[in-house]
C-alpha cells in the first residue's frame, strides 16, 4: 500500500518549491518507513532546487532527518517500529572496493530505498541525498535509519543528519584537528559553525570564524571561534598570519564552496597544513593555483563529503554529547518552521538571518 502525504518539490530549476501530494509505498524488504519528527533546511537543499547538482527533476527535497520508525520490510533487523532514529545520507554497503579496503566512509554504492516514492501520478521523485524528509513520512534503506536516544529533541537532532555532521567530521575526521591545533573556518552558516564546534571538541587551541555577515561571526563566537574576522572589510589570509604568529594555521576549513574561500584557505595554513573543503561548489567554478606552491606549501588538500562520517558510529555519539551538555546542538536551530514555509526559509538563508531554519511536523 502506498501512503499519500504532502511533500516539498522541486519541479523545475530555479522555480520555488511546493507542497504538493506525494506517494510513499509500504517498505519492502530492507526498507524502513520512517515518520518524520523534523527536517533542516540545508544550503544543499538550495542547491537541489537551482539545477546545482544535477538535473534529476522533480526532487522532494529535505535531508537533515529526524522521527519515528513507522513500520520495517523483511530482513532488518538494525530497526524496528517506535525506534527514534536520524536518517543519514550514507548508509555503506559493506562489499564495495572502499568497504573492503575498510574505508568504508568513502563507500561507492552507498544504499537507499529501492522503491520510489512518486508524485500522485506516478512521475518517480529523486529524494534529496537518497532521503526526501521534507514530507510526513519518508521512504529509506533500514541502513539509513540510525537509531538514538529519543531523550533528544526532534529539531537538534535532524540536524547532526546533515550539516552538523559534515561540519564536526571535517575538523574532527578529514581534517583531523588535534589538541593544541590552530584551525580556520570560511564562511560561518550551519556547517561552518560545527567545524567550529568540533574543533574545540578536538581540543583546537585557535579557531578562527571568517564571514561576511556580523551575525554569522557572533555565532561563531558563541560556537567556540576564539577570533572572527568579517572578510568583507579585512583581508582574511592576512589577519589569520597575524593571529597566527605570521605561519597561519594548521588546518584551513572551506564551508562555502566557493573559489575565493577556497584560494584564501590555500594561502591562510601554515606550511604542510591542510585545507579541507566541504563547501559544494557548482559545476561552473574553477579554480587556478600556482602549481609550486602546491607543491612547496607541501601538506594536504582534501574534500570532505559528510564529514567523513560513519553514522552508525558518530550519530549515537554527537547525540550523546549534546546531552551530556558537551555540544550545544539547540543553539543551530534558528526557528522552527511549518513544511508549507521552506521557500521563505530558502531565502531567509540567503538573507543570512538563520542557521537552521528546522521544519516541525
Ligand atoms: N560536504 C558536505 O558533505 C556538505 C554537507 C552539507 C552542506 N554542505 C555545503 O556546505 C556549504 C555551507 O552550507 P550551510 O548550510 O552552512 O550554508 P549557509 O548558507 O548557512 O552558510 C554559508 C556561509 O558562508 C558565508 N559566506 C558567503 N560568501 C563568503 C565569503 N566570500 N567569505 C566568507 N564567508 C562567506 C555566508 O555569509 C554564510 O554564513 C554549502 O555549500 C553546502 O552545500 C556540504
Ligand atoms: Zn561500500
Ligand atoms: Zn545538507
Amino acid at each position: 500500500m502506498a501512503h499519500q502525504v504532502n511533500g516539498v518539490v522541486a519541479a523545475a530549476k530555479g522555480g520555488p518549491v511546493k507542497l504538493v501530494p506525494i506517494l510513499v509505498p509500504d517498505p519492502g524488504p530492507g526498507e524502513a518507513l520512517v515518520r518524520v519528527k523534523a527536517c533542516g533546511v540545508c544550503h544543499t537543499d538550495l542547491h537541489y532546487r537551482e539545477g546545482a547538482i544535477n538535473d534529476d527533476f522533480p526532487f522532494l527535497l529535505g535531508h537533515e532527518a529526524s522521527g519515528t520508525v513507522e513500520s520495517v520490510g523483511d530482513g532488518v533487523t538494525n530497526v524496528a517500529p517506535g525506534d527514534f532514529v536520524i536518517i543519514a545520507w550514507r548508509a555503506p554497503c559493506g562489499t564495495c572496493r572502499s568497504c573492503l579496503r575498510g574505508v568504508p566512509w568513502y563507500c561507492f554504492s552507498s544504499r537507499n530505498a529501492s522503491q520510489p516514492m512518486t508524485l500522485a501520478d506516478g512521475t518517480p521523485l529523486s529524494p534529496a541525498l537518497g532521503i526526501g524528509a521534507f514530507a510526513e513520512l519518508t521512504l529509506v534503506d533500514a541502513g539509513q535509519a540510525v537509531k538514538v536516544s529519543p531523550k533528544a529533541s526532534p529539531e537538534a537532532a535532524g540536524l547532526v543528519g546533515c550539516g552538523i555532521m559534515a561540519g564536526i567530521g571535517a575538523a574532527m575526521h578529514t581534517g583531523n584537528v588535534g589538541r593544541g591545533d590552530s584551525v580556520a573556518v570560511f564562511g560561518c552558516g550551519g556547517v561552518g559553525n560545527a567545524a567550529i564546534a568540533g574543533a574545540r571538541l578536538a581540543g583546537a587551541h585557535t579557531i578562527i570564524g571568517v564571514d561576511l555577515d556580523d551575525r554569522k561571526l557572533a555565532w561563531a563566537k558563541e560556537f567556540g571561534a576564539t577570533h572572527t574576522i568579517n572578510a568583507s572589510s579585512t583581508d582574511p589570509v592576512e589577519e589569520i598570519r597575524k593571529l597566527t604568529g605570521g605561519n597561519g594555521v594548521n588546518v584551513a576549513i572551506e564551508a562555502v564552496g566557493n573559489p575565493l574561500t577556497y584560494e584564501q584557505a590555500f594561502y591562510a595554513r601554515d606550511h604542510a597544513g591542510t585545507v579541507v573543503l566541504v563547501g559544494v561548489p557548482s559545476p561552473d567554478m574553477k579554480i587556478e593555483l600556482p602549481l609550486l606552491e602546491i607543491f612547496g606549501r607541501g601538506g594536504s588538500l582534501k574534500s570532505s563529503w559528510y564529514g567523513d562520517c560513519l553514522p552508525s558510529r558518530d550519530f549515537p555519539m554527537l547525540i550523546d554529547l549534546y546531552l551530556q551538555g558537551r555540544l550545544d546542538l539547540d543553539r543551530f536551530v534558528s526557528e522552527t518552521i511549518g513544511i508549507g514555509d521552506v521557500e521563505e526559509a530558502f531565502h531567509k538563508m540567503e538573507r543570512g538571518e538563520v542557521l537552521r531554519s528546522v521544519v516541525v511536523f
